[in-house]
């Protein structure tokens, strides 16, 4: 059974102002739950949905089927957008959904090794064909590599004492498990430290996660070029759950949708320095008080919108 509850459900469909024959993109179909939604407003339109997890899709497909079949999936890494959409015909989009992470099942599923909760082999994949997994970076990146990873995603303050000890151990052994690495994190921060803020482990694995799935860099790429994409009047909605993706999102919000410095002898703005982009949430949308108490994910979302209200060649 694949059970997510969706976040900020409300909040963002409302705020991608769907149109019944317009074309949408949910790039992270997860359980389904904002797809649904959309898929439920439209009636000549079509909605194109990814997801690099196919436990997901499998889920989701018969969920949105029992809604319509303006659907259509797509298993693949989001960060490919803009190929796969052109494959499909598709190159103007009305709206496009990211809602960023892993999914409930993904996390609970004590077989993924995302959770410092449940014992598994270290892996921490959200597509199961990937090569890259958390066992590969814990037992065979540097010293080096080790520590800039938990600093750069997880600001983690004992980055180099973990990276050490983890060089120690994996002499021995490889680090085969979720546990193993949760006790030497444990071991590698100092006991006052470790009784503050949270699980020991959180960083550590937060840091390895984003490693392992290129996150950052992913979300990036594919942000940009669902900006590309967007039709004019069409909108984007990203939900973010850590401070790292937020930064990227409201960047770009930013840049795509600031006024140009114009020169104050030049009464008229010139339609070519005009922003393409305006923004539809001025700060960032979080979840009511009632949403924080029936889901504990909602604690750290954040969402934020823009829609294109220029369209030429410039993009
Ligand atoms: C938070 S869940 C989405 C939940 C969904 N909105 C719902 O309401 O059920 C995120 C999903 O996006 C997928 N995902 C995350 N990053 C991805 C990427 N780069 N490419 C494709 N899918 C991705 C994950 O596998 C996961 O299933």
């Amino acid at each position: 059974m694949f059970q997510h509850i969706s976040v900020l459900l409300n909040e963002t469909i409302e705020g991608l102002n769907i149109k019944e024959d317009g074309i949408y993109v949910d790039c992270t179909l997860g359980g389904g739950g904002h797809s649904e939604q959309i898929l439920k407003r439209l009636t000549t339109g079509h909605l194109y949905c990814f997801d690099q997890d196919l436990t997901a899709i499998e889920a989701a497909q018969k969920r949105l089927s029992l809604v319509s079949d303006h659907f259509t999936i797509i298993h693949a890494n989001f960060v490919h957008l803009k190929e796969e959409l052109h494959q499909l015909g598709v190159d103007k989009v009305d709206g496009f959904v990211f809602d960023l992470g892993v999914s409930s099942p993904q996390f609970d599923d004590g077989e993924r090794g995302f959770s410092y909760n449940y014992d598994a082999r270290l892996d921490m994949r959200m597509n199961q064909q990937q090569s890259l997994s958390a066992y590969e970076i814990v037992n065979t990146y540097s010293y080096q590599e080790l520590v800039k990873i938990l600093f750069k995603y997880a600001d983690e303050k004992f980055a180099k004492q973990i990276a050490r000890a983890i060089e120690r151990h994996r002499m021995d052994q490889p680090i085969e498990t979720t546990f193993e690495l949760v006790d030497i994190i444990k071991e590698a921060i100092p006991a006052p430290a470790r009784r503050k803020g949270g699980h020991p482990a959180k960083r550590t694995f937060q840091a390895l996660r984003i490693a392992v799935n290129d996150e950052l860099n992913v979300f990036d790429k594919a942000l940009n070029d669902a900006l590309s994409m967007l039709r004019l009047h069409g909108r984007i909605a990203v939900i973010t759950f850590h401070s790292l993706e937020d930064k990227i999102c409201k960047y770009t919000f930013q840049q795509v949708t600031k006024e140009p410095d114009v020169p104050f002898n030049i009464p008229v703005v010139p339609e070519y320095l005009k922003p393409r982009f305006k923004k539809i949430t001025r700060k960032a949308i979080v979840a009511s008080e009632k949403e924080l108490e029936d889901n504990h994910r909602s604690h750290s979302a954040k969402l934020r919108i823009v829609e294109r209200i220029y369209e030429d060649e410039k993009g």
